[in-house]
């Protein structure tokens, strides 16, 4: 891994830029992307609350997840590494975790701090989680809100990040509804809920990724679940247990993109976790023309899987249906750059989230894709894209987004000139050696300081 890529306190300190060259040829070959950043994190923070020793084979070794695995060392919890991807945690019980004297910093890493502030509302100790400068602009009133209302006392500097999160509170079971369609909101409730007294329930305006009911249940915690709501009682325990994380769709969707963009390319994605939650862009893509077949469809830990044969097709624009919009939430920078290379119009509408993300996913992505020449109008909850004419080179900014930086990175391809991508160095959040996976599969991309 490079010097900026080994930590937060490095990637925060290097600004690493790419240049990525027009495609020149096919991209071609066979990828194994990185584990599943949303299962990595309820995987560590379900094995440490656990009886017993889990393995976690498939982790994913980014900026994020590393900087939670941290957290809980923090917190009194044995984690080792055998080998790059594996995990051993000793469950310290549901009431074994220790109060850290020091600040739990979360990095870069919204799902980290989201869920962690449900978990640890629900201790004897307080503590305070803090963020980089991204996460600290990030609105937390989100989960502050349904946890006072279960018992919770957080202090925030008006809903922002730090979190002063008071122990020994009584938690009990409420009726939520969450204002927002988000898993994280929603994860954070459930957690509380554990250490809640009576039901706690959960309903969301849109159905949100449920691996923490479905997790929670592989450990043997009685949960009862469908699409948009969730319940479960507190007062149980967890199960130690092996949990296999899939490769990270996300991570994959970049590559699906390329793919398709470049002609004459045919990739294949091994192993990818395809749960109905994530998938949003499949739909979506094939609907503009994609071509992208699945083989080997399997499940591996309670999560669908397949290996995915994606081949160059010509896109056209679509009207992104509103029912998708949860399910692709971290996939619209790469299909802003698929719109834009896609004949005829995209209109993307309701995603008013992407404006709250690692960055404001609409404006970064809206400006870089201006300045390489597409006609690109933002709206407040989302962009008409006119796509089909000619991408020029030139500087853009991904703004220290990963999945900006990665999004960039592929719209570059398709361009006249070579693109320069600047502050990159936080793609290891998410996607530790996407440059090596980039170029194995035929992409031209140089860093730069
Ligand atoms: C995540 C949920 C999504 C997503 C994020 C990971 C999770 O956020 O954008 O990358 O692991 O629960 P929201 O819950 O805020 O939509």
């Amino acid at each position: 891994m490079s010097a900026a890529a080994t930590g937060r306190d490095g990637a925060a300190a290097t600004r690493r830029d790419w240049v990525v060259h027009p495609a020149r040829a096919p991209l071609a070959g066979t990828l194994a992307v990185p584990g599943d950043k949303s299962v990595s994190h309820r995987a560590l923070m379900l094995a440490a609350l656990a009886e017993g020793t889990s393995t976690l084979e498939g982790f994913l070794e980014g900026e994020d997840t590393c900087a939670t695995a941290r957290i809980l060392q923090q917190l009194g919890v044995r984690v080792e590494t055998p080998e790059p991807g594996m995990r051993v945690v000793y469950g310290a019980g549901l009431h074994g975790l220790r109060a850290s004297a020091a600040p739990l910093d979360c990095g870069n890493a919204g799902t980290g701090m989201r869920l962690l502030a449900g978990l640890l509302s629900g201790q004897r100790f307080d503590s305070v989680l803090t963020g980089d400068d991204s996460l600290s602009r990030r609105p937390m009133g989100r989960v502050i809100e349904p946890l006072a209302a279960m018992g919770a006392r957080i202090d925030s500097r008006q809903g922002l990040p730090p979190l002063f999160i008071h122990g020994d509170q009584s938690l009990r079971g409420t009726r939520l509804r969450t204002a927002v369609a988000s898993a994280q909101v929603k994860s954070a409730i459930l957690l509380a809920g554990l250490y809640a007294e009576g039901e706690t329930e959960v309903t969301e305006p849109q159905p949100t990724r449920d691996y923490t009911e479905r997790m929670l249940e592989a450990f043997g915690w009685p949960v009862r679940y469908g699409p948009g709501w969730a319940k479960l009682d507190g007062g149980h325990a967890l199960r130690a247990r092996t949990v296999r994380v899939p490769a990270d769709f996300s991570s994959a969707a970049f590559f699906i993109v390329a793919a398709s963009l470049v002609p004459g390319s045919e990739l294949r994605l091994r192993g990818v976790g395809l749960n109905p939650r994530r998938t949003g862009l499949l739909e979506v893509l094939r609907a503009m023309g994609a071509d992208i077949r699945l083989h080997s469809r399997r499940e591996e830990g309670g999560e669908p899987v397949a290996d995915l044969r994606v081949r160059h097709a010509p896109l056209h624009g679509i009207e992104v249906p509103l029912r998708h919009v949860p399910d692709m939430i971290d996939e619209f920078p790469v299909l802003f750059v698929a719109a834009a290379l896609a004949t005829g119009r995209t209109v993307v509408r309701g995603a008013a989230e992407l404006r709250v993300k690692e960055s404001d996913r609409i404006a970064v992505m809206a400006r870089a894709l201006a300045e390489l020449g597409v006609p690109i109008e933002e709206t407040a909850e989302g962009a008409v894209i006119e796509g089909g004419g000619e991408l020029r080179g030139g500087c853009v900014d991904s703004r220290g987004d990963h999945r900006c930086a990665m999004s960039l990175a592929v719209a570059a391809l398709r361009a006249a000139q070579p693109v320069r991508v600047s502050d990159c160095a936080n793609v290891a959040t998410s996607f530790p050696g996407f440059e090596t996976q980039a170029r194995a599969a035929g992409m031209v991309v140089e860093t730069a300081a």
